[in-house]
């Protein structure tokens, strides 16, 4: 059994809960930044990581989700300055799904991560946005050692699916 955890991390919050999840893994492992996969078959699983932009996946990514191979399994991360469990995160999540069609996505997990304050101060300043960037201030501790422990028992769960 071996096992890719990659990850597209702007400000390092995705990274930790990627470098988390790789811990908990106890079959062969790699980690690498999304950038750097040379080829993305061979693997029993994928964990791919991103943080949650403009309420979507990054554009930069998609290539990778959508040129998975097929019926690869694989499993989302992602952080998100939104409150946890909110629709915002679950709409970015579904898109994910909806890009990578053509894998097996064995489960999805998020947690909060520190919005960049130079957004929070631009998008507090134009009112259709100013909401969403209240709320964002909140996640300014995250991802925190609960949500890492969250993330590494996620991989253990995903773990379990593929019998490992
Ligand atoms: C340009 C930009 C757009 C963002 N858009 C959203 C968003 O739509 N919804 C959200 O919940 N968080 C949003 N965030 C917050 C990030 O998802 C959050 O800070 C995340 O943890 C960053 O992860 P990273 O450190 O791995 O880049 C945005 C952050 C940036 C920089």
């Amino acid at each position: 059994m071996k096992a890719l955890v990659t990850y597209y991390s702007q400000t390092g919050n995705t990274e930790k809960l990627a470098r988390a999840i790789y811990e908990a893994l106890h079959i062969e492992k790699e980690i690498l930044p999304i950038g750097d996969v040379k080829s993305a078959e061979g693997y029993d699983i994928i964990f791919v990581g991103f943080p949650v932009q403009a309420h979507s996946v990054p554009a930069k990514i998609h290539f990778f989700f959508k040129n998975l191979p097929a019926g690869q399994n694989i499993a989302f991360f992602c952080t998100h300055g939104s409150l946890r469990g909110g629709h915002l995160p679950k709409q970015a999540i579904e898109h994910a799904i909806g890009l990578a069609s053509r894998a097996k996505v064995l489960g999805t997990f998020g947690v909060r991560g520190r919005v960049d304050p130079k957004v929070i101060e631009r998008l507090t300043n134009l009112a259709e946005h100013r909401a969403w960037a209240q709320e964002a201030q909140g996640a300014c501790e995250h991802p925190n050692d609960a949500d890492l422990a969250d993330g590494r028992e996620f991989a253990r769960a995903i773990l379990a699916k593929i019998g490992s």
